[in-house]
């Protein structure tokens, strides 16, 4: 946790300017501890929001100039409130505020400027959610400050996905923004993404924790492979409704996608969709009735579809989950987010971590010739104003 002492005194520096009036926000990365792209396929999701995540310094003033900064990048990022916002390459970082900031005005706020300093201690482009986080820091500081406008956090997780969507360009799902919005301490978020109905279910692993390994790897085409991604499973679900009138493609069977799908990588990608839709339903039921062996094997199963069926691993994140499996002290392991690098999370037994860290690290290090990072997962509440 970054101290608001401290974060008052980074923003004092980076605007030459008196914190003593800035409001500090929260906003946590995620983790998606099942069903992993399933959210934009209609079906069952079970992410939980870190302690980790993105803080935000904000000082208003009666101008429409918005300055932003973040502690991370080097590029100074002004916005001018008053003024149509659009997508530029240039605006880099920048977008992901800029974009909700758009989509706030179109709902009628108003969003005032001034200065907003962005922290962070959450690993970028890692696959823990930190584009979905800045964008729900931003939603709630804006729309938190107008006097005669208030959106619930579901609203402002919505108003997320569509600035992802329609400004930045992926066409993610909702899963991230929900999980920021609306995660709680020590619960994960069971979530139906055709519904948006939740249900908060206690993260109880016993005596297991979780543990984060960041491959240090990023996928610079993110986007591409991404929306690539969604369009395979989009050519599933047309060849399904061709004989079945089916609202999403998670809600096809395992024989739909057999019998129905002809193109074989259409197939494919729809296969892991199904069943790890289900496997979401069993791995809540194993939560809920303390069956950890059996959700941890849940996860093993996720890892090998994401791996062979979806093909979005890559080689890093597949030797994470490998030396994890190796290793007895390990219940379940397998990547979280997109994929193509990113980050790969285990459940351990808590007695026998240090041996695991050091052995997974150590089996990272000799295949990959890279050195992989690592943190204890803490589950904690969604977005907030902290101080
Ligand atoms: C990214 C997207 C999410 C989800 C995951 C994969 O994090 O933003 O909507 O699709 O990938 O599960």
């Amino acid at each position: 946790m970054l101290h608001p002492h401290l974060l008052r005194k980074k923003f004092s520096q980076a605007f030459a300017t008196n914190a003593d009036e800035a409001r500090i926000f929260f906003s946590p990365g995620r983790v998606c501890l099942i069903g992993e792209h399933v959210d934009y396929n209609g079906g069952m999701v079970l992410p939980a929001a870190l302690s980790l995540g993105i803080y935000g310094v904000f000082r208003q003033t009666d101008s429409h100039v918005l300055r932003m900064k973040s502690c991370q990048q080097k590029n100074e990022v002004t916005l001018r409130l008053d003024e149509e916002i659009s997508f530029s390459e240039k605006t880099g970082w920048g977008n992901y505020p800029a974009g909700v900031l758009k989509y706030l005005k179109q709902k009628g706020f108003q969003p005032r400027g001034g200065e907003l300093l962005f922290d962070s201690n959450l690993p970028m482009g890692a696959g823990l959610s930190s584009s979905a986080a800045i964008e729900m820091l931003t939603a709630l500081i804006f729309s938190s400050n107008n006097d005669n406008k208030r959106l619930g956090k579901l609203e402002l997780a919505r108003l997320c996905k569509t600035a992802e969507n329609e400004f930045v360009g992926v066409r993610c799902g909702i899963m991230d923004q929900c999980a920021i919005a609306m995660g709680e301490k020590n619960h994960a978020l069971l979530l139906d993404c055709s519904t948006l109905k939740h249900e908060l279910v206690p993260a109880a692993l016993g005596d297991n924790c979780i543990i984060i390994f960041n491959t240090g790897i990023k996928r610079e085409l993110t986007k591409g492979f991404f929306n690539q991604r969604v369009s395979e499973c989009e050519e599933a679900l047309k060849s399904i409704r061709k004989h079945k009138p089916l609202k999403h493609l998670a809600d096809a069977d395992e024989q739909d996608v057999k019998e129905l799908v002809a193109n074989p990588i259409a197939k494919k990608r729809a296969l892991h969709v199904v069943q790890e839709n289900q496997r979401v339903k069993l791995a809540a039921e194993a939560l809920k009735t303390g069956d950890i062996n059996q959700f941890g094997l849940l996860l093993f199963q996720s890892h090998a579809s994401l791996k062979r069926q979806y093909e979005v691993t890559g080689a890093e994140l597949d030797t994470i989950e490998e030396a994890a499996q190796n290793h007895p002290a390990c219940i379940g392991a397998k990547m979280s987010g997109a994929g193509f690098g990113g980050c790969a999370f285990a459940l351990v037994k808590k007695d026998a971590a240090e041996d695991f860290v050091r052995y997974v690290l150590n089996f990272y290090f000799e295949k990959t010739h890279c050195e992989a990072s690592y943190c204890y997962a803490e589950i904690d509440d969604g977005v907030r104003r902290i101080a």
